[in-house]
């Protein structure tokens, strides 16, 4: 992993340094690097970069662009920094000035972000090579001075942890990342972190009444896990969430069974289990000051003999019974039990994230989630989203539509009726499960992953909602 810290100056150790540049700004760069840049297509645009030759005694300079000046985000810098550390991947050891672009922008939120830019823009997932080439960029210095810096910039280098375990756990295959594997890296990655984990194994999920999840792991070889994890303050929390993510290891729909491409991408299926634990991760580093508990049910969703059938009822933990008419829409019964056990403890909000539809990217494309739910934890939503740029969108729950779940033999049938709005009605469905509480549900769709690198993302599993989460439990209230 890339070793990320600060320094006053440009260590002599670098060998490439930045030149921020923003795109109405040009022509600071003096006449003769202006035209090199004009010759070369740079126009100072986020997510562009150019290496300018040196002298061989002094760190090549990288022209790196910011877009128009007086639009400058945080966003803007985190996106620069990926920008410039994809332009020097050659390098061993590298220094950048984009803090001192901040102008106005919080110091600390804009070093967060360019560490989180820089580490997240050089990740790589090597697990399954035979001969893994090591990267050849060891070292990145972040160009700062003032108060806070030790501080930002340890919360930079947890949130590409954070983020780089939730990648890791989405690029592994399903056939390696069993409930039970995903369960013992909770625990040890959770205990580690100063949370109190705990792992209910299938006797324990039986007793307990988790028959959505049950019913979903009937199919399966690898038996289901049920894990929570809490985060305590120091002082005493301001409130109670509740985060709970679906963790299916491997989406095979179950009899229901999906088309060969459509199973193809299906090991993302944890996605959001893997963002809530790696914001749990992050709770204590950013002095989150309200408790939060973590709800994760496993499993995977196979076929067997003995595999839940279309038709099968199931009865989930609050009791309500679930009519299985396809059992590839099987995130929702595994939620309904997580949910259910959320809602038990009486938190002053709920916020389940998962991969849940096909139909939320279908409405929003492959770069927006859906957020579903009760105004003030979605508008919460929003805020935290819109604060670390993972974009969101909220979506109705429309009590018209609850009709469209109504079964003829039990309580609830887990898919709509007819081939529209399915994003909605899965969230109708969940919140049948929250027993009224303030609640949100973000969709994640196929945004858990992406198909060529992009940004702050490498192809494959993105991490997204891990920052989005923990900035959630970090600013609750404020
Ligand atoms: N895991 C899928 C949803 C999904 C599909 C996420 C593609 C990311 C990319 C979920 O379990 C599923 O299969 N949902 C079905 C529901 C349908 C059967 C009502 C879907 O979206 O097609
Ligand atoms: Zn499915
Ligand atoms: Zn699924």
């Amino acid at each position: 992993m890339l070793a990320i810290s600060s320094g006053r100056t440009v260590p002599k150790s670098a060998t490439a340094v930045d030149i921020p540049v923003a795109s109405d700004e040009l022509d600071q760069l003096g006449a003769d690097r202006k035209r090199i840049a004009e010759l070369q297509g740079f126009e100072g645009e986020i997510g562009q970069t150019l290496v300018l030759a040196g002298a061989t005694d002094q760190a090549i300079d990288v022209l790196v662009g910011l877009g128009a000046r007086d639009d400058i985000t945080v966003d803007t810098l985190r996106r620069a920094a990926a920008a410039f550390v994809r332009a020097v991947s050659g390098h061993k050891a590298v220094a950048t000035t984009l803090a001192e672009q901040a102008g106005s922008l919080d110091a600390s939120l804009v070093l967060r972000a360019i560490v989180e830019g820089l580490g997240l823009a050089s990740y790589s997932y090597n697990e399954q090579k035979s001969k893994p080439t090591p990267a050849t960029l060891r070292k990145a210095t972040v160009v700062a001075s003032g108060k806070g810096i030790k501080l930002a910039i340890d919360q930079g280098n947890a949130s590409v942890a954070a983020v780089t375990l939730a990648r890791d756990l989405v690029n592994r295959p399903g056939g390696s990342l069993l409930p039970a594997v995903f369960a013992d890296i909770a625990k040890s990655v959770g205990t580690a972190a100063g949370l109190k984990v705990t792992v209910w194994d299938e006797k324990r999920i039986a007793k307990e009444k988790l028959g959505g999840l049950i019913g979903v792991n009937k199919g399966s070889t690898h038996p289901a896990r049920f894990v929570t994890l809490s985060y305590t303050p120091k002082g005493n929390p301001t409130a109670r969430l509740a985060f709970v993510g679906k963790g299916v290891t491997f989406d095979s729909g179950g009899l229901s069974l999906k088309t060969g491409l459509g199973m193809m991408s299906m090991k993302i299926d944890m996605g959001g289990a893997a963002a809530v634990l790696g914001a749990m991760t992050l709770l204590p580093i950013l002095n989150a000051p309200v408790a939060v508990t973590a709800y994760l049910p496993l499993t995977d969703n196979m076929v067997n003999g003995d595999a839940t059938r279309p038709g099968d009822v199931l009865t989930a933990r609050n009791g309500t019974t679930i009519e299985v008419l396809n059992t590839d829409a099987e995130g929702r019964l595994i939620l309904a039990d997580a949910l259910s056990l959320a809602a038990e403890a009486k938190p002053d909000a709920i916020i389940d994230i998962a991969t849940l539809t096909g139909a939320v990217t279908a409405a929003l494309g492959p770069k927006i989630a859906g957020v579903l739910g009760t105004d003030d934890v979605v508008a919460a939503c929003e805020k935290a989203a819109a604060a670390t740029s993972e974009p969101v969108w909220h979506l109705p729950l429309p009590a018209d539509y609850r009709s469209m779940l109504d079964s003829k033999i039990a309580d609830l049938r887990n898919i709509g009726t007819g081939p529209y709005g399915g994003a909605l009605t899965a969230g109708l469905f969940l919140q049948e499960f929250t027993n009224g509480l303030p609640w949100a549900h973000i969709d994640l769709g196929v945004t858990a992953s992406v198909d060529a690198d992009d940004g702050i993302n490498i192809v494959g599993g993105t991490g997204v909602g891990v920052r989005l989460l923990a900035e959630l439990a970090a600013s609750w209230g404020a």
